[in-house]
């Protein structure tokens, strides 16, 4: 048999087995991920494909870019801010092993973001119950190590967020986490404690020169507007805010080993206060690659630290290393291909040498579209369609577009159409594989999604 039909047979059997185990799952009563067993329960909705990533650990893959882009981060820290107070160990600990299973109050409560936010929706995460899920983002272990006492870390991890498929977004992605806190007198060195008397010279030269300055505070309360939260003075939020864009911009012309054009934008995150994102200009192009900000006062005082205030920061290292790199789609992270991991043996020119990734996938893509009824377009969320295609098109898909929506005037109901792009890296996929995946996904649409195929 042709080997490459034999290749796809097995991705459809495996799918399809992985589809049984699915739907068993929707009736098990229990889970396990990186050898815990959890209860489930309505808010269960991880899939085994999912499960299967967890163990994965490609960030401790040593020549891996994701490896590469984390050990360049970790060096630029250690090196700015090594030998801090006068001791020889590096100011900001570094964390990767945490597991990314994470309780609802890591990933949410504790950072401020409501029980009514979008962010928390089932459609948009990986619930593993109701009160366990796989982390949307690093920010989930900021509290336990504020908590902890430490005064600045960076924490490397995997993420997990149920997304609309594309050559730029997976389910899984990783991220780091960068924290630095402050106490009043790191934050205002030359404040001393004691008010410096000055002579202002007056006109009159009366006594009514004498001014007293008045050493800068850290807290205070008065109404929080765009510049500032309620408890931070002006000054504690614009030094924060100068220390943290200057350190970030450092970090990205270092990474980049060039001074790049850059531009902040004011954003909002729950956990902080101003924020921000940063833009670089890549090949001409405006692209933005982290969010950051002050941290919500409340975070800090939480977590048993209310004499301090700090910063923090959350990049998408996938998008760095796709940027420097040249890596053309975000499946390749996950390819076991040695015509792609052999390009990321830096071990002889080390690991801040520039250098390119060379394409080596010249197979076309596959189309196919699907368009069905919505049984009630309430229920329907285009996310679980995308997690469901992925669960039996794994890896091979590359993209799904809903294309068209469409009302019906006679019977009210709604018809959704999607066109997905499937291409395998070492195959040309045909016609007939692909029409395969697509039998296997409209069956399954049929039943958990209950729409009716067009
Ligand atoms: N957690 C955010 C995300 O995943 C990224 C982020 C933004 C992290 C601002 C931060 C921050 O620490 O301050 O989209």
């Amino acid at each position: 048999m042709n080997r490459m039909i034999c290749v796809l047979r097995n991705a459809s059997r495996q799918s399809q087995c992985l589809l049984c185990k699915h739907t068993k799952r929707r009736l098990s009563n229990s889970v396990s991920v990186l050898s815990k067993t959890y209860k489930t329960d309505e808010w269960t909705n991880i899939t085994p494909r999912i499960i299967a990533k967890t163990e994965t650990k490609l960030l401790s893959n040593k020549n891996h870019p994701l490896n590469i882009v984390k050990q360049r981060i970790t060096k630029f820290f250690h090196q700015k801010f090594g030998g801090y107070a006068g001791s020889s160990s590096p100011l900001f600990s570094t964390y990767e092993d945490f597991s990314p299973v994470v309780s609802i109050e890591q990933n949410f409560d504790v950072l401020l973001i409501a029980e009514d936010h979008v962010a928390r929706s089932k459609s948009d995460n990986y619930y593993i119950n109701k009160d366990w899920v796989l982390r949307a983002h690093t920010s989930a272990h900021q509290s336990e190590l504020i908590r902890a006492g430490l005064p600045a870390f960076l924490v490397f991890g995997d993420v997990y967020r149920r997304d609309e498929i594309d050559s730029s977004h997976f389910p899984v992605f990783h991220q780091c986490e960068g924290v630095r806190l402050f106490t009043k007198y790191q934050l205002f060195p030359n404040s001393d404690p004691i008010s410096i008397q000055v002579q202002i010279n007056s006109s009159s030269g009366s006594m009514d020169g004498m001014h007293s300055i008045q050493q800068p505070q850290l807290f205070t309360s008065h109404e929080r507007t765009s510049e500032y939260q309620e408890t931070l003075t002006m000054e504690t939020s614009k030094m924060l805010e100068y220390d943290l864009k200057s350190c970030l911009e450092d970090l990205m012309n270092y990474l980049f080993s060039r001074r790049l054009n850059s531009r902040w934008n004011e954003v909002y995150f729950p956990f902080t206060h101003p924020s921000w994102e940063l833009e670089i200009e890549h090949e001409g192009k405006w692209v933005e690659v982290l969010g950051c900000g002050v941290i919500e006062q409340k975070i800090v005082a939480d977590a048993g630290c209310p004499d301090r205030v700090g910063w923090a920061f959350g990049i998408g290292l996938e998008r760095i290393a796709m940027l420097l790199y040249n890596i053309p789609d975000i499946r390749l992270f996950w390819s076991k291909d040695e015509r792609f991991i052999n390009q990321f043996q830096v071990a002889d020119k080390g690991i801040d040498e520039p250098f390119k990734f060379k394409p080596f996938s010249n197979y076309m893509p596959m189309y196919n579209d699907i368009s069905f009824w919505l049984h009630s377009s309430a229920k329907f969320h285009e996310n679980d369609f995308y997690d469901l295609v992925r669960s039996i098109g794994g890896d091979l898909v590359e993209n799904v577009s809903c294309f068209d929506t469409y009302i019906c005037n006679k019977t009210g109901r709604t018809s959704k159409a999607f066109r997905l792009t499937f291409r395998h890296f070492e195959k040309q996929l045909m016609q007939d594989d692909v029409n395969q995946i697509k039998k296997q996904i409209e069956e399954a649409a049929k039943t958990e999604l209950k729409v009716t195929v067009r």
